[in-house]
């Protein structure tokens, strides 16, 4: 039997969400980066590191660029969760700016999360914001899908999360 690990990092609840999913379906152990101590690597088979999409970066990705190299026996997966519908070029430019060097060859997977500014911390707030600002200003027809998801969502409440969403990673995992 395969043991796998868990590691993520979620701020607002959708990364922690997803991670849940993922046990009740695939047995694994979990643990939370920042507040968990990290386990010792060796004994897993698999081991997916799950995190928020964060400006363009994926959170919690600094423990598996520090552990890569002694790493090597481990089937490695990247699951990162953003609010943003999925969109190939995007998720092309994501991969470009996070992955490098031997990291390229990791497979990424996407899950759409959650959206709510009334629980967001007052600087992620205010980001945001400024972010919905700029991007009202732009010709509509000139926008990512990104850039739209973000005008439509602002002042709600939305929770994209869905178990689909790890049907790829879970096929990986169990091939
Ligand atoms: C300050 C801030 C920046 C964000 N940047 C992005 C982004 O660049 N791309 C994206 O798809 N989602 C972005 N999001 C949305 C989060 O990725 C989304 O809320 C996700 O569900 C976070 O997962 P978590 O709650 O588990 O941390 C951002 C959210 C905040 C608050």
């Amino acid at each position: 039997m395969n043991k796998g690990l868990v590691l993520y990092k979620s701020k607002y609840g959708a990364v922690k969400k997803y991670t849940a999913m993922l046990k009740s379906e695939l047995p694994c152990d979990i643990c939370e980066i920042g507040k968990d101590k990290l386990p010792d690597f060796n004994p897993y088979d698999w081991i997916v590191f799950a995190g928020g999409i964060y400006a363009g970066g994926i959170s919690g990705l600094h423990i598996l660029k520090k552990n890569f190299k002694h790493l090597a026996s481990q089937k490695l997966v990247v699951f990162c969760v953003g609010a943003s519908p999925y969109d190939e070029k995007s998720f092309a430019e994501l991969k470009a700016h996070n992955f490098c060097g031997d990291l390229k060859n990791i497979p990424v997977f996407y899950g759409r999360g959650m959206w709510d500014e009334s629980k967001m911390s007052w600087k992620d707030r205010a980001l945001c914001k400024m972010l919905q600002k700029a991007v009202a200003k732009k010709d509509p027809s000139s926008c990512e899908p990104w850039m739209k998801a973000l005008l439509c969502s602002a002042g709600t409440a939305c929770d994209w999360t869905d178990r689909s969403y790890l049907i790829p990673l879970l096929s990986y995992l169990k091939a």
